[in-house]
């Protein structure tokens, strides 16, 4: 069974290709990850997805339902998180709910045990009461979650969940997501710029750059498909020579460079080091660190895009300065 389905969707503003023909499918049941750097169209995507924006061309349907044409069942199938903090930090945990319970129709009965439900699902269950400018940043986003899931959404958008918390309270969050997918079944399709939690969290991802689809797969097979071991050895000079050399090698699958860094795609990485080491000296190429890892999801990201995810979003900064220039800002 489908829960979203999208064909060629392509958002353009003012001219800017934001969506460029993007294509994909989410299972019923599934987690699935939107990784991409700043600026690359996740919550373009999300806001399309959930009838907030409307694409300029392009089919989808979520739960079932044309995005166009059915707009009301598409918005009551789904629960949403936005990327910006949206409560209401005067009000307690629970009014918070029940203002948006209320919006959807709930009665009064239905909308107290829910609420109840809701909270034990993100422990928040004691914060109820408590103003949500107490809260910390940590349980804000967990009430927002129980927000978003308030009405038994069958899809949930989550955008950057974590965006901004610490590395504990990341983990956290990341045992709700899970929790909410497995135990309850809800569809997630979350967005993240992060590596580590797309890899963690999604049974499938789509990597996502300059309103793109680089690249789709489990975080697993993307990883697989690069292959091996990969050896980075960051260098002085010139390394050409040594480069080209490299690459006529049989175990050697593929070299890349990347500023000081030469990054080579090996099978049995820690065999190979020694060898890889006297070739620099024999090539006048003085190796200053050597490092062996497998495949992280960053280095598929390096090998589709030849830019590591912070590069890109330093650049996307930069387009965003150049254009406020232009506009005399
Ligand atoms: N309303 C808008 N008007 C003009 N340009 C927009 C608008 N919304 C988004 N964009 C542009 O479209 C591109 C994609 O933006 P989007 O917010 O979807 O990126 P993102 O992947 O969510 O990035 P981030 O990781 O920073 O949240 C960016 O270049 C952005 O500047
Ligand atoms: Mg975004």
């Amino acid at each position: 069974m489908v829960a979203i389905k999208v064909e060629n969707l392509v958002k353009k503003f003012n001219g800017f290709v934001a969506i460029d023909y993007i294509s994909f499918e989410v299972k019923k049941g599934e987690l699935f990850g939107l990784l991409g750097p700043n600026g690359a169209g996740k919550t373009t995507t999300i806001n399309i997805l959930s009838t907030l924006l409307k694409q300029t061309s392009g089919y989808a349907e979520v739960a079932g339902y044309d995005i166009s044409k059915d707009k009301n069942n598409v918005r009551k199938s789904i629960g949403i998180v936005f990327q910006e903090p949206a409560l209401d930090n005067k009000l307690t945990g629970k009014e918070n709910l029940e203002f948006h319970a209320m919006m959807y129709g709930m009665g009064k009965e239905e909308r107290r045990r829910r609420i109840k439900e809701v909270l034990e699902l993100v422990e928040l269950r004691d914060k109820g009461d408590v103003l949500v400018e107490n809260y910390s940043g940590g349980m804000k986003r967990r009430l927002e979650i129980a927000r978003g899931l308030i009405h038994r959404p069958k899809v949930l958008f989550l955008d950057e969940p974590t965006l901004g918390l610490d590395a504990q309270t990341r983990r956290h969050i990341w045992e709700y997501i899970k929790k909410l997918n497995k135990e309850e079944g809800v569809t997630i399709i979350l967005t993240t710029h992060y590596m580590e939690e797309a890899d963690f969290l999604c049974d499938r991802i789509a990597i996502i750059d300059h309103g793109k689809i680089i690249a789709m797969d489990t975080p697993e097979r993307l990883k697989d498909k690069l292959g091996g071991d990969i050896i980075t050895f960051e260098v002085e000079k010139d390394s050409d020579k040594f480069m080209n050399e490299i690459n006529k090698l049989d175990f050697v699958k593929s070299v890349k460079k990347h500023n000081s860094k030469l990054t080579i795609m090996v099978e049995q990485g820690e065999k190979r080091i020694p060898e890889l080491i006297d070739m620099a000296q024999k090539n006048g190429v003085k190796v200053k660190s050597v490092s062996l890892h497998k495949p992280s999801l960053e280095d598929v990201f390096l090998h589709f895009t030849g830019k590591t995810i912070r590069e890109q979003e330093a650049g996307q900064k930069e387009r965003v300065r150049k254009s406020m220039r232009r506009f005399g800002r």
